[in-house]
């Protein structure tokens, strides 16, 4: 797990992404419901790298638990929420960063140590994302979350799809066993229902994968409690992605 601080040598020095791959069935005591064992589709990992084996056959959820600079997450959550990140871009590997920097640089977000580790988070998942999904171009959202969002339980609309939650509640999702009972009753389902950790990553299939029935999941809902989020959706390119970014669309 990256438990670095942004100020260290070694952290500076760190590879892209952790080499270690670890990758496991999700055990007894993982999550509220102990039936999700091996063979539910349903991985658990401790490095991005190991989030690529969500292209394994029958796995439909694979869960990285890590931690990320402590000073990422103070700085994140003392921001006003006017000043969080709220963007889309479609764009390359090569790029993110600088596009990144730029976007940021928009929303008023002062550079700085904290800011650069922040974004190379980012920037190793779209790296992460891009080699998973054999694309180049990623579809990077950063949301602003101040609502229910997607609070009905639903599966997304696309093949594959990378989530974490940087600042607030986090995603919540449904073991494939109970998803149908989930969809159909809705606001009345009681039954087992699980939450990432705070900053997990999650790569799940959506209901287009050709191979899986696709991950049932929910926003936490948040409305009235004040609580702000900021979410990282990661999406192969699609014809509702915005055009590509290219450095000297901003010069
Ligand atoms: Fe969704």
């Amino acid at each position: 797990m990256n438990t670095l601080m942004p100020e260290s040598p070694e952290y500076r020095d760190r590879p892209a992404v952790s080499q270690d791959i670890l990758t496991s069935p999700i055990s007894l005591g993982e999550v509220a419901n102990p039936t999700i064992m091996q063979g539910s589709g349903i991985r658990i990992c401790t490095s991005a790298q190991g989030l690529s084996a969500i292209n394994a056959p029958g796995n439909e959820l694979v869960i990285c638990r890590r931690s990320i600079p402590f000073c990422v997450t103070e700085w994140l959550k003392k921001m006003a929420p006017s000043q969080l990140p709220a963007l889309r871009i479609l764009v390359s590997r090569a790029n993110v960063r600088e596009a990144l920097e730029s976007e940021l640089d928009a929303f008023g977000m002062a550079s700085g140590r904290t800011r650069d580790a922040f974004i190379a988070d980012i920037a190793d998942l779209v790296s992460v994302f891009a080699g998973i999904t054999r694309q180049d171009l990623v579809d990077v959202r950063l949301d602003r979350i101040e609502h229910d969002a997607c609070w009905k339980f639903h599966k997304d609309s696309v093949e594959i799809r990378l989530l974490t939650t940087y600042r607030g509640e986090t995603t919540e999702w449904i073991s494939p066993q109970f998803a149908d009972r989930a969809l159909r009753e809705q606001k009345d389902y009681d039954g087992p229902l699980e939450s990432l950790r705070q900053h997990d990553v999650a790569i799940f299939r959506g209901k287009h994968a050709n191979s899986a029935d696709g991950i049932v999941h929910r926003s936490p809902p948040i409305a009235g409690t004040g609580s702000v989020r900021l979410l990282l959706c990661l999406n192969a390119p699609s014809i509702v992605s915005p055009e590509q970014w290219r450095a000297e669309r901003r010069a």
